[in-house]
This record gives C-alpha cells, structure tokens and sequence, in this order.
C-alpha cells in the first residue's frame, strides 16, 4: 500500500507537484496535508467520494484557492498562484465541472475569449473572425474534434462538443497541463467515448493530464497513475495496470480488503 507521503519519487522529474496541501473552509478540512503528483505523458486519476477534497484541490491547483499550508511546484519550481491566471501562465490549463462556455457566443469566439484575434490597427484593430475560425478549426482537427464547425453557435453544441470545445480553449495556448474536473459527468456513452479519445491524444502529445472522475471503469480504462482521497486526506497511489475496481473502491470507501 503506498500513499502519497510514502510513494517513492518517480525517476522523471513531475511537471506537477503537490506538496503537503491543506486547506480549511472554517471548520471544515476538505484537503489535510496533501501529497501527489503527475508526471507528462500520463494521465493522472484522482477519485475519492462526494466531499473528499477533489475539487478544491484541483482549485488550489489551477490557482482558485491559495492552499493554508503547503507548496504548488511546476518543473520543480516552488509557484504562488493568486489566481487563476498566474496558474495558466505557469502553463496549467483546467476545464471545469461548470464549463463557462459563453451559450450566444461562436465556437472560435469561445476558443480566443479573452484572448482574441484582432484586424492590425490600421484596419482599425477590429475582431478578425476569419483568422480566428480558421485557427478554431485547425486546433479542434488537432484533437480530433471534427465534429464541431467554429462558426456554430455553443448553444447549438451537444454536451460532449461543448466539452471538445472547452478543451480545445484550454490547449489552444500552449499548456502542459490540463486539468479536468468530471470531464464526462454531464454524457452519454458515445460522447463520453469521444472525449476519452481526446484525453488520450492530449497524453499522446506529451502533455500532463490531471481529471477527477466518479467512473472507476472509465479511469481504469483512461488513466495510467490514480490517487484516491478520502476525507481530504490521500490514502492510495496505485499505477492502473497494477489494480483493479474492488481495491479502487475499497480505498475510496475505506473499506479495503487485504490484497
Ligand atoms: N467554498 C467552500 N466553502 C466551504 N466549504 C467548502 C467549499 N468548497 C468545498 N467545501 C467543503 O470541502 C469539502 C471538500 O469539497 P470538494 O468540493 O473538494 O469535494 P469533491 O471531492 O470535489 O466532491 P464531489 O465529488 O462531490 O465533487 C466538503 O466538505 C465541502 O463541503
Ligand atoms: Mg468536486
């Protein structure tokens, strides 16, 4: 049984590192001395019950929260993040549960919101949409997401688009790192499936992959390394090919059998 203060250092060196997280909300812990962290080219799982700290560690992660106590290091570098942009500009990009996708806006305007393509300002620095379109396209045909036309309105996408969608802003800038919270919750199997693929291709292409799911099937069949928390404290690392669903859920529940 290996934990995350007991876990041996991988011979890489992480892109990601947490080191010894907490994080209190008044009385509540919800992250108690936290340690994990991923590495490029993998998918990293992170489960554990409703409650048991995976979000706001993610947020503390992606720079939403400022932990109490202990250290966010990328590359090796200790970072403060005091916000979410300090995050992205380390190179950490994250997909929320609630995606924050703009419904009246088009697919290219979601993709560059915030950092939008303009026409040189002798054409009077307007929006250039086409450029934007164009490089839409080109970043969802990256991820294999063909499916979904830039100039659509994201009101008019299917859950799993939108989720394509929300990916591709995250990756259209250059992270190494994205994170996902409960990526396929809100879809169906064929959608879930699609962005399964794209998870894939996000580790095929170096990148760190970090996502919290409740579908132990789905981060068995995805995920290379899993963490599993429990009451805000880590309480299992395990490689995926080296367990299977019942210790998962044992370490989840805190009923474990012996192995
Ligand atoms: N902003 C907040 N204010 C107060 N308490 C919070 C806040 N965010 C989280 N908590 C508490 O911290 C604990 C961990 O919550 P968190 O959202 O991280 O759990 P989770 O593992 O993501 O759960 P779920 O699977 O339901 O998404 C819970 O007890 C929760 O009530
Ligand atoms: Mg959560």
């Amino acid at each position: 049984m290996t934990t995350g203060a007991a876990t041996p250092r991988p011979i890489r060196q992480p892109v990601l590192d947490a080191v010894s997280l907490t994080k209190h909300f008044g009385g509540v812990t919800a992250l108690d001395d936290v340690s994990l962290w991923a590495l490029a080219g993998e998918v990293t799982a992170l489960v554990g019950e409703n409650g048991a700290g995976k979000s706001t560690l993610i947020k503390c992660l992606s720079g939403v929260y400022q932990p109490d106590a202990g250290e966010i290091r990328v590359d090796d570098k200790p970072m403060s993040f005091a916000s979410p942009l300090d995050a992205r500009l380390a190179g950490i990009e994250t997909v929320y549960q609630e995606l924050g996708l703009v419904e009246y806006f088009d697919v290219a305007m979601n993709i560059f919101l915030g950092r939008e393509i303009c026409r040189p300002w002798w054409q009077g620095s307007m929006l250039d949409r086409r450029a934007m379109r164009r490089r839409a396209r080109e970043v969802l045909a990256g991820f294999g997401i063909t499916n979904v036309n830039p100039s659509t309105e994201v009101r008019q996408l299917s859950g799993g688009q939108r989720q394509g969608v929300s990916i591709a802003r995250a990756m259209a800038w250059g992270a190494r790192t994205i994170i996902m919270d409960e990526p396929t919750a809100a879809l169906g199997v064929r959608e879930s499936e699609r962005v399964m693929d794209v998870i894939r291709r996000l580790r095929d292409s170096n990148l760190c992959v970090l996502i919290v799911s409740h579908n132990i099937p789905q981060i068995l069949a995805v995920a290379d390394r899993i963490w599993v928390l429990r009451a805000g404290r880590l309480v299992a690392h395990r490689l995926a090919s080296e367990t299977n669903h019942a210790d998962i859920v044992g370490h989840i529940t805190g009923m474990t059998l012996p192995r």
